[in-house]
């Protein structure tokens, strides 16, 4: 019977073991986007699970969202995430890269000369964003043209070809949280009249287009998709999500993808019961797991791996702790983005006693 332990195919690779570590944002990089010398570290440390997805990592500086979050566009951005590669396989681990475009969810003042935030429609989110001077209201975005759209899916394909040369083992296209590729997926953010808005067909078609670009620069089997229906962060808003999400899921058919990621926080269906007989692929569920929920997901064949976020940010050994029932560090909200040691690379492992 296949347990949280047991070996699991995904795309080429066999993973050690079914829990996966979520893309978390820990914003540890530089002003330039390149990850800090503390960077290698932190996920090193966390190398025991069967495979790793990092933060969201921009494919091109027009797309950061946050202040100190990584990209991966300059050389010196992928020969820092080189060191975050290798750290990961000297420990066994595998890693994939989130690629996290966050469009309108953006400020002028983390953009390339004050440039606007870019969207499928000039429509600005409600709410506030962190910048370096503190809270500021979104703003409203540029609507991207038909041209600009098919020169920010070659900066997806570009940042793959990168994570790639940084050694990494695949990538994930982030389409949940109300980033770009979500704002393009939901009719509250896409109102375009032309092929990319309107009907749920064109609605999917810049991801599909990603997907496949992206796939085909590096191969569909390392490629990953993560989508979070209903979740409504970001102002997100969609007016048939179970449409929306069923006809995209049916689109991946044959793509041959690695894998789907699918994070639910609190919807009103099951979308894993109509999304998963749909898929071809491994697929991963995330949000709000413990190890008791994880382990009745995989021994009931209901999902292929288990997706952890802020119990694997806490306990860098999350799968030993598990495996010999040892308590739990308690993750410390008030660091998970602040820059520095405390509450990235001091988390402990377990004492040998502990272990014993
Ligand atoms: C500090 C923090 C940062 C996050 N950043 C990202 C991110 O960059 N990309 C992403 O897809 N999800 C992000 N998430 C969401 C997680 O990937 C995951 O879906 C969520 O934490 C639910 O899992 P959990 O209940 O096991 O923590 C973040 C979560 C946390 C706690």
């Amino acid at each position: 019977m296949n347990s949280l332990f047991s070996q699991v195919q995904l795309g080429r690779y066999t993973l050690s073991n079914r829990m996966v570590m979520a893309p978390m944002t820990r914003s540890r990089s530089d002003d330039s986007g390149v990850p800090t010398e503390l960077v290698p570290t932190y996920y090193a440390q966390r190398a025991g699970a069967g495979l790793i997805i990092t933060e969201g990592v921009f494919p091109v500086a027009l797309g950061k969202g946050y202040v100190r979050t990584p990209g991966i566009e300059t050389a010196e951005q992928v020969a820092a995430w080189k060191q975050v590669s290798e750290a990961v396989h000297a420990r066994g681990g595998r890693i994939f890269m989130q690629l996290m475009h966050c469009g309108r969810i953006s400020h002028p003042s983390l953009l390339p000369n004050g440039a606007q935030p870019q969207a499928p429609s000039a429509i600005k989110p409600a709410g506030q964003t962190w910048t370096a001077t503190g809270l500021e209201d979104f703003v409203t975005p540029h609507a991207l043209s038909v041209v600009e759209i098919a020169s920010v899916i070659e900066d997806y394909r570009r940042a793959a070809r990168l994570a790639v040369e940084a050694g990494f083992d695949g990538v994930e296209l982030h389409a949940a949280s109300g980033y770009l590729p979500e704002q393009f997926l939901s009719t509250g953010s896409n109102q375009r009249t032309d092929e990319y808005g309107g009907s749920v067909e064109n609605r999917v078609r810049f991801v599909l287009e990603v997907l496949n670009a992206v796939s085909t620069e590096i191969g569909s089997d390392r490629v990953g998709l993560k989508i979070s229906p209903e979740m409504n962060f970001n102002d997100i808003v969609d007016a048939n999500p179970q449409e929306t999400y069923t006809y995209l899921v049916e689109q991946l058919r044959g793509l041959n993808l690695g894998y789907l990621h699918v994070a639910l926080f609190g919807a009103s269906i099951d979308y894993h019961a109509l999304l998963r007989p749909l898929f071809d692929g491994s697929y991963l569920i995330g949000g709000g797991l413990d190890q008791h929920s994880a382990e009745s997901l995989i021994v009931d064949g209901r999902a292929d791996a288990a997706v952890f976020g802020s119990a694997f940010l806490a306990n860098p050994d999350l799968p030993e702790r598990f495996r010999t029932g040892a308590g739990l560090n308690v993750p410390n909200k008030d660091t998970f983005y602040a820059p520095g040691v405390e509450g990235y690379i001091d988390y402990p492992a377990m004492s040998p006693a502990q272990s014993a």
